[in-house]
């Protein structure tokens, strides 16, 4: 039986891929390629030496899901595809609610039709939205949605949810704080085809003398330097995440569940101790200047991790200089990501 990776060929996705291939199951990819590259899993197989079985498509093309679903022997679906920046959601809410939300219904709908029962959704920690009390728990309620992005996470938690209480469907939302770093290889790493808004490209792009400084967002929160606190962990363990996952839903014989999982490290850091780790371990200056705050950044976002480890069996095992090291390893090889 077959395992399939929506968005296979992405930073999260080529990682989630490594790890399946390594634990013996045969996948096959789709990807549109609007933010990753093919050369991603090219690397994958030198990693793993295993065969990758890999569609370019969309899921906005339900034909082509159909397609695929009924040729291929399909057991579970991991579904990262989606489009994931902030500031373009604002700019442009109707290709999110199309490319995150109805591409998710009509990948789901083509599952149903196929009696596909087992689904890993690529959620997100932003469906806490403006909930104030950290650290974040499952049971939390979905916050105030601070952007359409976010929005369209919730939506599709809320969807799986009706779905899997009415339905003959097994699903698990996996709710990311700040993945990064990379596969020790050096091999495969974060490389979108847009330009990085997230913090570590950033930093890395300074340390390779791309960007000249980093703008840090904002020093005057409540936090104990100024700067947010975010949940940083290994992409590495995200991915061993979404493996305890599938093990769970492959486990459940009964009908129907739908549980949402953090996966975060549980221990926040700040923007200038992410800088001060990067720079110990690369010995690296970055410099940095402070700028105004970033619309839609709360002060601190992170994980309560209690439920995945009791339920998933799951727990992040790499240290924050493993991140950076291996991070480092990526772009110090890889300065321009796939090219
Ligand atoms: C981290 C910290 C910034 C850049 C994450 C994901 C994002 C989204 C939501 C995932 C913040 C500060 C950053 C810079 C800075 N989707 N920063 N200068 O905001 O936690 O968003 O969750 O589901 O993809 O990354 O991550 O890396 O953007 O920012 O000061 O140039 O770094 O203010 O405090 P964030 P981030």
């Amino acid at each position: 039986m077959k395992i399939l990776v929506t968005g296979g060929a992405g930073y999260l996705g080529s990682h989630t891929v490594c790890q399946l291939l390594n634990d013996g199951y045969d996948v096959s990819v789709i990807d549109n390629f609007s933010n990753s590259k093919a050369e991603s899993l090219n690397r994958v197989k030198k990693i793993t030496s295993k065969k990758i079985d890999l569609h370019e498509g969309d899921l906005c093309d339900i034909a082509f899901i159909n397609q695929l679903l009924s040729k291929k022997k399909i057991s579970s679906v991991i579904h990262f595809a989606g489009l994931k920046s902030i500031e373009k959601s604002f700019r442009d809410p109707v290709s999110y609610y199309e490319n995150n939300f109805i591409a998710t219904l009509n990948l789901v709908n083509a599952m149903i039709h196929n009696n596909i029962k087992n689904f890993i959704f690529s959620s997100s920690a932003t469906i806490y939205g403006n909930n104030k009390t950290v650290p974040f728990k499952e049971e939390n309620k979905f916050g105030m949605s601070l952007n359409p992005y976010a929005s369209t996470k919730i939506m599709i938690e809320q969807f799986l949810m009706d779905l899997c209480a009415n339905k003959n469907f097994k699903a698990i939302s996996l709710r990311y704080f700040n993945p990064i770093g990379a596969h020790s290889s050096g091999l495969i790493g974060e490389d979108s085809l847009e330009a990085p808004s997230n913090l570590m490209p950033i930093i890395s792009d300074v340390a390779i003398g791309k960007n000249k400084y980093l703008t840090i967002f904002g020093n005057d929160y409540k936090t104990r330097d100024g700067t947010c606190l975010r949940d940083y962990f290994h992409v590495m363990d995200l991915a061993d995440g979404h493996l305890n996952a599938l093990k769970k839903l492959e486990s459940l014989n009964g009908s129907s569940i739908y549980e949402a999982y953090n996966l975060g490290s549980g221990e926040p850091k700040s923007v200038i101790e992410i800088i001060e780790a990067f720079s110990a371990i690369t010995e690296k200056v970055i410099n940095y200047k402070f700028g105004p705050k970033r619309n839609g950044d709360s002060p601190e976002v992170w994980a309560d991790i209690t439920k995945a480890k009791k339920e998933l069996m799951w727990e992040p095992k790499r240290s924050l200089q493993d991140m950076m090291i291996d991070g480092w390893n990526w772009k110090k090889n890889n300065p321009m990501g796939y090219k």
